[in-house]
C-alpha cells in the first residue's frame, strides 16, 4: 500500500476520506514540521501532501528519500517549493486550482473594505464603549466611483474584480499580457505598474509569488502611488517589501493598508502592527469549510490520478 506523508492538519472528513486510501501519516496536532521533520517523517512515503507552511527548497528537495514522487501542494500558489529542482529530482508538484477563487476573492473584498473604512480603529472604539458619533469621526474612503487596480487578473484577480464593479468601482489591471476582451470584462489594461499604480485609489495585489514579482512592491515603486491610495494583499507576502512598507506607512504616505499574507509566515513584521491603519488577517483567504474541504479533495485526488495514471491534470512543473 501507498505511504503519504500529510504535513498540516486537515478537516475530520478529508482525515477519515485519505486514511481509507492509502497508509497516511497524518499531522493530527497541526505542528508546523522542521526540515529535519519533514525529511524524516517522508522518509518512507510515496507523496507528500504538503502546504504552503512547509518552505520545500532546493536543499530539502535534495534531501528527500528517492521514493518521494510527488510534492501535493494543499494550495494554488506554490512559491513555497522549488518546482524546478522538484522536476530535475523527478518529483511531480501538484496545486489546487480554481476551488479557492471565491473564498480568496471575497477576502480580497474584505481587505478593501476594512482598510478603506477604517475598520481597525473602528472596532477598537466600540470596544471601548467611549465613540461619540459626529459627521467627520472616522472618515474612510468611498469604493463608488474610484478606481480599483487588480495586480494579476488571473482567477482570482478577476473574481475580485467582479465583486468589485458591484461596488460600483472602475477596474484597471496590469499582467504580464493583456486578456482577451471577454475576459477583461471592461477593465483597463495598464502595460506597466507605473501606469497601474498612479492612476488607481485601491490596489489588490493578487498575482502568484515569483521571481518577476519578489518585492515588487518597493522602496520604488511605493512612489508611483497617490497619497492616499489604499494598498491590499490577498495573495502572498513576498510581493511586499516590508521594511519599504512600513516607511511608507511611517511617512503617511499611504491612507491604510490590508494584510493577508505576510513574508516568513506565520510570523508578521512588527512594524506593521503599529499603526491604526493596518487592517491585518491570519491568511484566512480560503478558510471557508466549503473551500478548505475542495482543497483537500483535489489535493488527494492529485495523488491518486497520479498513483493511477503516473501523470497528473495539476501538474506544475
Ligand atoms: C492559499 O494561499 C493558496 O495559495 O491556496
Amino acid at each position: 500500500m501507498k505511504k503519504v506523508l500529510v504535513t498540516t492538519k486537515l478537516l475530520k472528513s478529508n482525515e477519515e476520506r485519505i486514511s481509507k486510501l492509502w497508509n497516511v501519516k497524518l499531522n493530527l496536532n497541526g505542528k508546523i514540521y522542521s526540515e529535519t521533520e519533514l525529511i524524516d517523517l517522508s522518509k518512507d512515503c510515496d507523496a507528500i501532501l504538503s502546504s504552503i507552511l512547509d518552505r520545500i527548497d532546493k536543499k530539502i528537495i535534495n534531501k528527500l528519500s528517492s521514493k518521494v514522487k510527488i510534492i501535493s501542494n494543499f494550495a494554488v500558489g506554490f512559491g513555497n517549493i522549488d518546482i524546478e529542482e522538484a522536476k530535475k529530482k523527478n518529483i511531480i508538484v501538484t496545486n489546487t486550482p480554481n476551488v479557492l477563487t471565491d473564498a480568496t476573492a471575497d477576502i480580497a473584498m474584505l481587505l478593501i473594505l476594512g482598510a478603506s473604512r477604517r475598520v481597525v480603529e473602528g472596532m477598537k472604539w466600540a470596544k471601548n464603549k467611549n465613540w461619540k458619533w459626529s459627521a467627520d469621526f472616522l472618515i474612510g474612503k468611498q469604493l463608488s466611483g474610484s478606481k480599483l487596480g487588480i495586480l494579476g487578473m488571473g482567477r482570482i484577480g478577476r473574481a475580485v474584480a467582479k465583486r468589485a464593479k458591484a461596488f460600483g468601482m472602475e477596474i484597471h489591471y496590469h499582467n504580464r499580457s493583456r486578456l482577451s476582451q471577454e475576459l477583461e470584462a471592461g477593465a483597463t489594461y495598464h502595460g506597466s505598474i507605473k501606469s497601474l499604480f498612479s492612476d488607481i485609489d485601491v490596489l489588490s495585489i493578487n498575482c502568484p509569488a515569483t521571481k518577476e514579482t519578489e518585492k515588487i512592491i518597493n522602496k520604488e515603486t511605493l512612489n508611483f502611488f497617490s497619497k492616499n491610495v489604499v494598498i491590499t494583499n490577498s495573495a502572498r507576502g513576498d510581493m511586499i517589501d516590508d521594511d519599504a512598507m512600513i516607511q511608507a506607512l511611517k511617512d503617511n504616505k499611504i491612507f491604510a493598508l490590508g494584510l493577508d499574507v505576510y513574508n516568513g509566515e506565520p510570523n508578521i513584521h512588527p512594524g506593521y502592527l503599529q499603526y491604526p491603519n493596518v487592517f491585518i488577517l491570519p491568511h484566512l483567504g480560503s478558510a471557508t469549510e466549503k473551500t478548505r474541504n475542495d482543497m483537500a479533495n483535489l489535493a488527494i485526488d492529485n495523488i491518486d490520478e497520479f498513483f493511477k495514471t503516473g501523470k497528473c491534470s495539476n501538474k506544475v512543473n
